[in-house]
C-alpha cells in the first residue's frame, strides 16, 4: 500500500514546507524540534499526562512541519533499526493505538513513585517510558515525544531528572529503547533491558562531584 503520508514514490514525508530532499527535510526537522523542545523545557506543556497531553505535546513539538502534527497515525508502520540487523520493533497495530495509550498512561500516572526505592523507581519508569515508546503512536516522531513526555511526568512528580543526557547521547537512547523491546511474534523475546535502565539509573541520580 502506497503511504499517504509520504510524497509519492518517495520516503519523504509530505511536509509544510513542501520540501522533497530527505537529507534537507531531516535536517530542517531536526533544527525546528529542536528550537521548540528548548521552548518546552523552559515552559511545560500543562496537561494531565493523559492522550491529549500527549497529543497537544506532539503537535507542539512538530506544528512548523506536519499538518498531521498531535494525530495518532492511519496507518501501520516500521522502522529498519540497525540495532536489529534492519529489523523493526513490532509496533502497535493503529486500531489499537487509542486503546493502548491510554491502559499505558493510566498505568504510569497511577503508580506511587515516591514510595519506591532507586533501583525500583528507575525500572518502573523504563518499563511505562518503553512500553509508551512500542506503541509508536505517531507516524514520525515518536521517540522525541516520548521521551520528553515522561520526563516532563518525573519533573512534575518533584522527580529530579537531568534529560539532557537523553538528549546528548540520543542514538544510544534509541538503541537501549529498541533493545528493550525487542520482542516478536516469530522470534521470541529477545529484549535486553539493561541498556535503558543504565542510562535512566543515569539521569535521576545526582551528578558526580568534580574532584
Ligand atoms: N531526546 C531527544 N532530545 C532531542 N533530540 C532528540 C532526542 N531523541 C532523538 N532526537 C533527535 O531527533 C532526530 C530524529 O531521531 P529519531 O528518528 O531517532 O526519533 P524520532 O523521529 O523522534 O522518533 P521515531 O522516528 O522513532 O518516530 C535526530 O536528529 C535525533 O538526534
Ligand atoms: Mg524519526
Amino acid at each position: 500500500m502506497q503511504d499517504p503520508y509520504v510524497y509519492p514514490n518517495t520516503r519523504t514525508l509530505k511536509n509544510r514546507l513542501s520540501i522533497k530532499d530527505p537529507d534537507f527535510i531531516r535536517k530542517i526537522e531536526a533544527d525546528y524540534t529542536s528550537l521548540r523542545l528548548r521552548e518546552l523545557t523552559e515552559n511545560p506543556l500543562t496537561g494531565c499526562y493523559d492522550l491529549s497531553h500527549l497529543k497537544r505535546l506532539h503537535r507542539y513539538l512538530f506544528q512548523d512541519l506536519y499538518d498531521w502534527a498531535g494525530e495518532f497515525r492511519r496507518i501501520n508502520i516500521e522502522k529498519e533499526e540497525p540495532v536489529l540487523g534492519g529489523l523493526s520493533v513490532e509496533y502497535a497495530d493503529h486500531n489499537t493505538i487509542t486503546e493502548q495509550v491510554t491502559s499505558c498512561l493510566q498505568q504510569m500516572t497511577q503508580r506511587s513513585w515516591h514510595q519506591m526505592q532507586p533501583t525500583e523507581f528507575a525500572q518502573h519508569f523504563c518499563f511505562d517510558m518503553a512500553s509508551l515508546w512500542k506503541i509508536h503512536p505517531f507516524r514520525e516522531g515518536n521517540t522525541r515525544t516520548v521521551i520528553t513526555f515522561c520526563c516532563q511526568f518525573a519533573e512534575d512528580q518533584q522527580l529530579a531528572i537531568r534529560r539532557e543526557i537523553f538528549e546528548e547521547n540520543s542514538v544510544y537512547m534509541r538503541a537501549a529503547l529498541v533493545a528493550y523491546n525487542a520482542v516478536f511474534h516469530d522470534l521470541g523475546d529477545l529484549s535486553k533491558k539493561g541498556y535503558l535502565e543504565r542510562i535512566v539509573q543515569d539521569a535521576f541520580s545526582s551528578p558526580e562531584q568534580p574532584r
